[in-house]
């Protein structure tokens, strides 16, 4: 293996300034969970279908086992481990999928829940049509999405302030 191979990248990965040296065929999935022990990033199809390995970089959602570390230079990447706050609080999303019993096996918990965090912060309020949409590049084998659903709107109408019985449920 010549050194070519290898390249040095600098990025921010949930908060923390990171600096690493990076096989340049590797996935982000493969820098976050063998350097960072980021584990909540899950090894599922690996080609980019079931949304299990997502992550947030700079502000947008990403399947990061198609996305190559060295892309990751110079971004910040947040995992779902990043959103938890400096004494162990879950964010609102997290405990909402709690609260709703949207978790099974867990598998996809993550991608889900990052994908909900990047659309909510828009601080818009979407029809069940358009959440649908959103979370499409999701896949979940347990929950049969309903709980999923009802996490995701309790978090969106919590954030934007709509009275909980407007809460369709
Ligand atoms: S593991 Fe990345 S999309 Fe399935
Ligand atoms: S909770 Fe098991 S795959 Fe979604």
């Amino acid at each position: 293996m010549t050194k070519k191979q290898y390249k040095m990248i600098t990025c921010k990965i949930n908060g923390k300034e990171r600096t690493a040296v990076v096989d340049v065929r590797a996935s982000l999935t493969d820098l976050l969970r063998n350097e960072y022990s980021l584990t909540s990033v899950k090894k599922g199809c690996e080609v980019g279908e079931c949304g299990a390995c997502a992550v947030i970089i700079d502000g947008e959602c990403f399947n990061s086992c198609i996305y190559l570390a060295i892309w990751a230079d110079g971004k910040e990447i947040t995992t779902v481990e990043g959103l938890v706050g400096p004494d162990g609080e879950l964010s609102d999303v997290q405990q909402a999928f709690v609260d709703e019993t949207a978790v099974q096996c867990g598998f996809c918990t993550p991608g889900f829940i990052l994908e909900a965090e990047t659309f909510l912060q828009k601080g818009k309020i979407y029809t069940d049509e358009e959440l649908r949409k959103l979370l499409s590049g999701h896949l979940c084998r347990c929950t049969g999405y309903e709980n999923i659903m009802r996490a995701v709107k309790k978090a969106m109408y919590v954030r934007n302030g709509v009275e909980a019985e407007q809460n369709n449920r």
